[in-house]
């Protein structure tokens, strides 16, 4: 490994993980945000986005699924095997932005485990030794059904009320709630941080990330 301060003219050194963390002073981690649509997965990572960018003045970025579906996978829809590949899609995006240094926040339903698990995966092969993989978290938004219909901030659960939206997550399509799993605990594979957002305040929230990643080495 070439040291940063040794890398001068006409010397070959590498823009790898590491160097580049070094350089910019910040390591890329994707935090992998599960929950019913209502969970507080947008609202929650729009407060962190805030508190990392503007108190700890970190590079920070939120990939959205309402978001994507505008664009990156505006061709899909809500069928398991369209939400496979909108999930497949998304961890590519954000494998890439966490290589790059940044703090990558994707939040997405994603409500079948074994794609949530590909997207780890991919995660682990994207940077092969002797880096050990990009890092990568899952956060479960852990808000039960009936408090996602009471506050059903799009009017959407109404709509599937009445039934102008079938295959609804959680209603009449499934969703694999995460099992929580200590962070470096041997597989299985599951969350490594639950946030029961409806008993906490959004900015408890955001402490327990923050704590998260500071124990992920994210922050440091
Ligand atoms: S998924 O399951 O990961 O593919 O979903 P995602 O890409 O995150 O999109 C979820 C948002 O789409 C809206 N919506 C639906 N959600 C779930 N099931 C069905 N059938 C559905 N139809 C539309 C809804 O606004 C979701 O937004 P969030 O932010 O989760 O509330
Ligand atoms: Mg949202």
């Amino acid at each position: 490994m070439v040291n940063i301060a040794e890398c001068k003219p006409g010397q070959v050194c590498r823009a790898d993980a590491l160097n580049r963390s070094r350089v910019i002073g910040q390591k890329g981690i994707t935090l992998w945000m599960t929950g019913l649509s209502g969970s507080g997965k947008t609202t929650i990572a729009e407060a962190l986005e805030r508190r990392l960018l503007y108190k700890l003045g970190k590079n920070v970025f939120r990939i959205d699924g309402d978001n994507l579906r505008t664009g990156l996978t505006k061709d899909l829809g809500f069928s398991p095997d369209d939400r496979a590949e909108s999930v497949r899609r998304a961890s590519h995006v954000a494998a890439l932005f966490s290589e790059a240094g940044v703090i990558t926040m994707v939040t997405l339903i994603s409500p079948y485990r074994k794609d949530r698990d590909a997207a780890r995966a991919l995660h682990e092969k994207q940077a092969p030794p002797p880096r050990s993989g990009i890092p990568f978290m899952e956060v479960f938004m852990d808000v039960p059904l009936s408090v996602v219909q009471a506050r059903d901030p799009k009017g959407l659960y109404k709509k599937v009320a009445k039934g102008l939206i079938k295959g609804f997550t959680g209603v009449d399509a499934p969703y694999e709630a995460p099992r929580h799993t200590p962070p470096h605990t041997a597989a299985p594979l599951h969350a490594e941080l639950t946030l029961k957002n409806s008993e906490l305040p959004v900015e408890q929230c955001v402490d327990q990330l923050v704590m998260a990643l500071t124990a992920a080495g994210a922050l440091s």
